[in-house]
């Protein structure tokens, strides 16, 4: 564990499109006896839509938060099948996850949407993660860093400098999402102390105050030697959140 002075790392379980509300009972009463309560890292689960309330109940007075995987930037309205900030805080959400790279290739999601989304989630008291990323194609063009900076600066246009702090980013390299082929620690450390620089040219406090993780295939194997980089404030992690004890061994690396 290291993550900056003053930053505290997040481990966070992005659980995408798995586990019915049963499924996830049996995981939160797996996961709450491996995670130790006075840790210092913090710890959040982002469960379906659906298993987000009973997650909540069950979670209460432990060191679980509960995330949603996504966010409509309308309070409410017209917008079939989507769901509101005032819902998720109803619910007990304590953040979303926005920009996941799945949804911005396969349901649209885009930088404008993101733009709206991100200062209606600090509005309504939730701690945004969002996530940015490049594919394998913009790496080996040796476009990573147009990337990220396109996508940090736009998604960020709208929030007020002195709330930058409060957004948590991701960057989560496409090609390591549910490949297996995690980015080596340089790369993750370089591409994160860029996006902490890109948050920098807007305020330099804030940029010292706001934590960004690293997400892709993030394992109990690698999750230590990430998490030791100087820049990596914590993981987003995927396919290993699945799993109570490789999510409590993630949890642990944290610190
Ligand atoms: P992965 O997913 O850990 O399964 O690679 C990470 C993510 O999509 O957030």
């Amino acid at each position: 564990m290291s993550a900056g002075p003053g930053r505290r790392p997040l481990v966070a379980g992005n659980w995408k499109m798995h586990k019915t509300i049963g499924e996830a009972e049996a995981f939160i009463q797996a996961l709450l006896p491996r995670v130790s309560a006075g840790a210092h890292a913090e710890v959040a689960i982002c469960p379906p839509f659906l298993a987000l309330p009973a997650m909540v109940d069950s979670a209460r007075g432990s060191r679980v938060q509960v995330y949603a995987q996504n966010m409509h930037q309308e309070q409410a309205g017209a917008f079939t099948g989507e769901v509101s900030p005032a819902m998720l805080v109803e619910a007990g959400a304590h953040g979303v996850v926005l920009g996941h790279s799945e949804r911005r290739e396969m349901f649209g999601e885009s930088d404008k949407a993101l733009a709206l989304k991100l200062p209606a989630a600090l509005a309504a008291g939730l701690v945004p993660v969002l996530c940015v990323g490049e594919t394998e194609q913009e790496r080996e063009a040796g476009e990573t860093e147009r990337k990220l900076r396109r996508q940090v600066q736009e998604d960020l246009a709208q929030v007020e400098t002195e709330r930058l702090g409060e957004v948590v980013i991701a960057y989560e390299p496409i090609w390591a999402i549910g490949t297996g082929q995690v980015a080596t620690v340089e790369e993750a450390q370089e591409a994160i102390a860029f996006i902490r620089a890109l948050v920098a040219d807007r305020s330099g406090e804030e940029a010292e105050r706001a934590r960004v993780l690293y997400g892709g295939s993030v394992k109990a194997e690698n999750a230590a030697e990430l998490l030791a980089e100087p820049d990596v404030d914590g993981a987003l992690v995927g396919g290993a959140s699945l799993d109570p004890e490789s999510f409590a061994a993630i949890v642990e690396a944290a610190g």
